[in-house]
């Protein structure tokens, strides 16, 4: 965020000279007590929520004295006696426990003590605040400016730290935590979001004992596979839905994460988030910044439901490259065609994608590569020119062909990867992270390209801005990233082979950020082999992501209740594919629930399967305001009944989106009315049921709802509910709710 001296208000400037020999001498760790001068308050915070900092005057040190619920009153905070922990705690001195940053200088000291040296507070926007805390090393010209950035109205919090020094020669930092978060509380509940390829983001809460619980990931080029750099925190108990004291906390960063929970002798909990520090010691030259990639929070005290809402309103606005959408209805051809292509094929699906109705044709895996043809996953990574015995006339004719169609073209990429069997790597194999004297280790056969290297950076850029240039019209793309680390190293970074986890990522950030001068608004789906890049650092970029390979839309309920969370539906894209042998509403209802897709064999529809879908999408298109940006209540969970019910409601309150689906259900199983939230109870609502499906195969019937045509008031259908599925396993129910 740049600082313009016009909208830049500067609040607070204070600066006190640190005290290299406090009289006192070192502070016994743990809780300070102030004595004699006053301690400062340095408070941060938003509409709900205050985290507040404390300077001691004892040791000048920071310490956090508060986060949660906003205090109308913050003065006992001031004096001793309240909890106090170190805001951002440093190793080699007196900490006992994990530190958030740990340096070696240049002379060999590998002790760090940072002490309060000013703080600032700049009002960004009426929503946002900046606040920056300085900290130094009294021995030494290494300094940590500790950032919180404040998004008042959305109750989300960002923090980073600036780490830098004047030391004469590099130092080593082997820690630089992005936060570093303290709580006191009875018990602590985790929740975490772990998986594998399709079977991405399972949720499992626990409680954490005494010691350290490590969520992290060392895949390298991408944050999420086994772990999401995600997690819920409730204190004192479980929270539900709509009730209890949690944080949600998610890393902005496309690489290894770690998030660290540890439980001290007195029960206090330290959180401390960031880049994962394994194997990944950095060399800091002097007078260069290391910056750490943000923390994102935010702090609910009515449950997991309002803290999910508070971080997509700030995804929408400030998370994701053109939240507020819009986005782009498509037709994707991978489960249909697989690489198995050609022009006059792909000319018949345009055709199909303007019959359903839908915005775009979405080009998978496949096109490219002459050499070595892409005809399957073992060649041609790498040789983005067309394939010329599949597409002739090149991509250039195929978006001339969807205009005709009235659609939008949009190819498959993978521009970061390389087969070995490819022209790029013949002509260059020193691009390659591979170990020098082991043999290549393949993963889908192909490695990873060396991002650190800035050659390596221009041509990833080229091959984006190289196609973009010679496809005028071309409307969108899929970024692909099919591969983890292994064997990893860099020729490029020689003698600083530990820098390579991060350079990585910044390589591709600074690829991103050359893209988006260029072309500001084009629409990006992130892919990773399925849902392995879900994060807010690469979101900047993207406007939306791929969460699995699977989907059949059992599992898919599943994986995306645990999306929801954390990511607002505008990004999650749900194909309706031929994943699993559910009827096709079914699948349908399921993918409706997110960012609509379409990926099956059209020409194999009967008409009734066709026609549903043309009436489906094009309540999709009427509605998708309502599911992207309206508020998400998440009413009744899977993972505790066999079925599943979730809803969105407009800003205004006036329009409401219900989704009901019924997993499963044993003999004589019967389930309970639905209770809905976030109406204006004084409001009346009709309900009416869409997506009403009649004309299936094998006889399929799908008869209407009984509450289909009613109506109920805002109070009635929170507090009383309604009968919102069947009991018949694999049934599904969408209702549109509208106040009169
Ligand atoms: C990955 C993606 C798929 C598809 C294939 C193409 O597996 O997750 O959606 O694009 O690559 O090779």
């Amino acid at each position: 965020m740049k600082k313009s001296p016009v909208t830049l208000v500067l609040l607070l400037l204070l600066s006190i000279t640190a005290n290299p020999q406090d009289p006192a001498g070192p502070p016994p760790p743990g809780r300070p007590q102030a004595q004699g001068k006053t301690d400062i308050l340095i408070h941060t915070g938003t509409k709900s929520t205050d985290l507040i900092y404390r300077v001691s005057s004892r040791d000048n040190r920071l310490y956090q004295v508060y986060l949660g619920p906003k205090l109308s009153d913050a003065g006992p905070l001031s004096g001793p006696g309240t909890d106090a922990h170190p805001a951002y705690a440093t190793f080699g001195t007196d900490n006992l426990f994990e530190p958030a940053i740990r340096a070696t200088h240049n002379d060999g000291n590998p002790s760090l003590e940072l002490q309060y040296a000013g703080s600032e507070e700049v009002k960004v926007t009426p929503d946002i605040t900046l606040t920056s805390i300085t900290l130094k090393d009294p021995q030494y010209p290494f300094s940590v400016i500790l950032k919180t950035r404040t998004y008042s109205g959305e109750d989300v919090i960002e923090q980073w730290a600036e780490i830098s020094h004047q030391e004469k020669k590099p130092v080593t930092i082997f820690d630089y935590a992005s936060s570093m978060l303290n709580f006191d509380a009875s018990k602590y509940w985790l929740t975490q979001f772990h998986g594998d390829w399709a079977e991405e983001m399972k949720m499992q809460e626990s409680e954490l004992t005494a010691g350290i619980k490590i969520l992290d990931s060392k895949l390298g080029t991408r944050a999420h596979m086994y772990q999401t750099p995600v997690f819920m925190l409730s204190l004192n108990e479980k929270s539900t839905e709509t009730e209890g004291e949690v944080l949600a906390g998610t890393l902005g960063w496309s690489g290894n994460f770690r998030f660290l929970f540890e439980i001290d002798e007195k029960g206090s909990l330290r959180v401390i988030s960031g880049i994962n520090p394994f194997a990944s010691e950095y060399s800091l030259e002097p007078g260069r910044i290391f910056t750490t990639p943000p923390m994102i929070f935010t702090f609910s005290s009515a449950g997991k439901g309002q803290a999910s809402r508070n971080l997509h309103s700030w995804a929408e606005k400030y998370g994701i490259l053109d939240g507020t959408g819009p986005r782009y209805t498509l037709l994707n051809n991978w489960e249909a065609t697989g690489f198995n292509f050609d022009e006059k094929k792909l000319s018949g699906i345009l055709e199909e994608t303007r019959k359903l109705g839908l915005d775009l044709f979405l080009l998978d895996d496949g096109w490219f590569a002459n050499k070595y043809p892409r005809n399957n996953d073992r060649a041609g990574l790498g040789d983005w020119q067309e394939n010329k015995a599949k597409l002739p006339d090149g991509i250039a004719f195929l978006v001339k062909e969807a205009d005709r169609n009235g659609a939008k073209f949009g190819i498959w990429i993978e521009p970061e990867m390389v087969n070995p069997k490819s022209e790029l790597y013949e002509a260059h194999p020193d691009w390659v992270l591979k170990l020098p004297n082991r043999p290549e280790n393949y993963y889908r056969n192909q490695l990873v390209l060396d991002l650190t290297n800035p050659k390596v950076q221009d041509f990833v850029y080229n091959v984006v801005d190289g196609i973009l240039t010679s496809n005028p019209g071309l409307a969108f793309f899929k970024w692909d990233c099919n591969r983890m680390m292994t064997n990893t190293y860099s020729p490029y970074l020689k003698d600083k082979q530990s820098h390579v986890y991060i350079d990585y990522v910044n390589g591709l950030y600074s690829v991103l950020d050359r893209i988006r001068q260029k072309y500001p608004h084009l629409p990006i789906m992130l892919c990773s082999g399925g849902g392995g890049r879900t994060d807010y650092g690469a979101l900047r970029y993207f406007t939306e992501f791929w969460p699995s390979d699977n989907t059949d839309p059992v599992e898919r309920i599943y994986i995306q209740w645990g999306y929801s969370y954390f990511f607002p539906s505008v990004t999650v894209c749900n194909h309706v594919t031929s994943w699993g042998r559910q009827s096709l509403k079914f699948r349908v209802d399921v993918a409706m629930m997110g960012k609509l897709g379409f990926d099956i064999k059209t020409d194999e529809m009967s008409e009734g399967e066709l026609k549903f879908c043309q009436a489906a999408i094009a309540d999709y298109k009427r509605l998708s305001d309502v599911i992207w940006k309206g508020g998400l209540y998440r009413l009744i969970s899977p993972y505790e009944e066999n079925r599943a019910a979730l809803m969105y409601v407009d800003e205004a309150k006036s329009k409401a989106l219900l989704f009901s689906y019924t997993i499963n259900s044993r003999f004589g199983e019967t389930f309970g009315k639905v209770r809905l939230q976030g109406l204006d109870p004084s409001r009346t609502y009709k309900i009416h049921e869409i997506n009403i499906f009649n004309e299936g195969r094998r006889g399929m019937m799908f008869p209407r709802m009984s509450e289909n045509g009613k109506s109920y008031s805002g109070d009635y259908l929170m507090k009383e509910g309604i009968n919102a599925g069947s009991a018949s396993p694999l049934t599904s129910a969408v209702y549109e709710l509208t106040a009169e």
